[in-house]
C-alpha cells in the first residue's frame, strides 16, 4: 500500500534495528485519511469471508480497525489490557507477553461480545513477535468463534510472528512488511510501485 509506505518513510523514524517510530500518524497522532484507507485495503483483502466482528486489541489497533469494521459494517471489539470497572464476570482472558515493552498483560473480553456465531477478522497495528495476535486468537477459540484471518498495518518481517501465525493455519495480510531497519533505514519486502 503506497500511501502507508510513504507515511513510514517521510513521517516514521527508526530507533533502533527492531523498532520503527510511528507516533505521528499511527500511535499517537493519528492521520485519519490515511487510517481510512487502511480500513478499506484490509477489508478488500478479505472481502472473500463473511465477517461479522473486527477484534483488536487496544489501544493503537483501535483507529486502523475502526475503519475496516465501519466498511464492513459490523461491530468492532476491543481487547482490554487494563482491568474494567463494568467488565468483572464472564470475560474471555489471555496472557499476552510484550517482547518489544518487555511486560505482561492479561488481556480481557466480555463473553457479550463474542459468541460461536461468530467470524472474526483480527487486526493489530504492529506484527512483530505475534503475541498480541496469538493472545487474540485465543480469547476467539474460547469464544467457540472462528478466524478469518489476521489483518495487520505494519509487518516487522525480519521477526517471527507471521511465520508462527502462518505456521498454525493463520492467514495473514499486512500492509506494509518491513524487511529490515538496519543501519537507520526502512526496507520493504516490496519496494513502491511508483517512487
Ligand atoms: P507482538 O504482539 O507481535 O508479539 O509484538 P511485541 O510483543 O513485540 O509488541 C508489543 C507492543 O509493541 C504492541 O503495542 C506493538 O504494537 C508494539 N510494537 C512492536 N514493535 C513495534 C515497533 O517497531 N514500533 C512501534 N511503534 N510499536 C511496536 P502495544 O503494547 O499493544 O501498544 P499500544 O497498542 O497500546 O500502542
Amino acid at each position: 500500500m503506497d500511501q502507508l509506505q510513504r507515511a513510514i518513510i517521510e513521517r516514521g523514524s527508526v530507533l533502533s534495528d527492531d523498532v520503527l517510530k510511528v507516533d505521528q500518524f499511527l500511535n499517537h497522532q493519528i492521520d485519519t485519511n490515511l487510517m481510512m484507507n487502511i480500513g478499506r485495503e484490509l477489508v478488500s483483502r478479505f472481502q472473500d469471508s463473511k465477517i461479522t466482528k473486527v477484534l483488536t486489541i487496544e489501544s493503537s489497533g483501535i483507529a486502523p480497525s475502526f475503519m475496516a469494521a465501519n466498511k464492513l459494517d459490523v461491530p468492532l471489539v476491543f481487547a482490554r489490557k487494563k482491568k474494567s470497572l463494568t467488565v468483572k464476570d464472564n470475560i474471555y482472558s489471555s496472557g499476552v507477553y510484550s517482547y518489544t515493552k518487555q511486560e505482561m498483560n492479561n488481556i480481557t473480553v466480555s463473553n457479550s461480545y463474542l459468541s460461536s456465531d461468530d467470524h472474526v477478522l483480527i487486526i493489530d497495528d504492529f506484527l512483530a513477535h505475534g503475541n498480541a495476535a496469538l493472545g487474540l486468537i485465543d480469547v476467539v477459540k474460547q469464544a467457540g468463534a472462528s478466524v478469518a484471518g489476521v489483518g495487520i498495518v505494519i509487518e516487522k518481517s525480519f521477526q517471527e510472528g507471521r511465520e508462527i501465525l502462518e505456521k498454525e493455519g493463520y492467514r495473514v495480510e499486512s500492509l506494509a512488511r518491513i524487511q529490515s531497519l538496519e543501519g537507520s533505514k526502512v526496507t520493504f519486502l516490496e519496494e513502491l510501485a511508483t517512487k
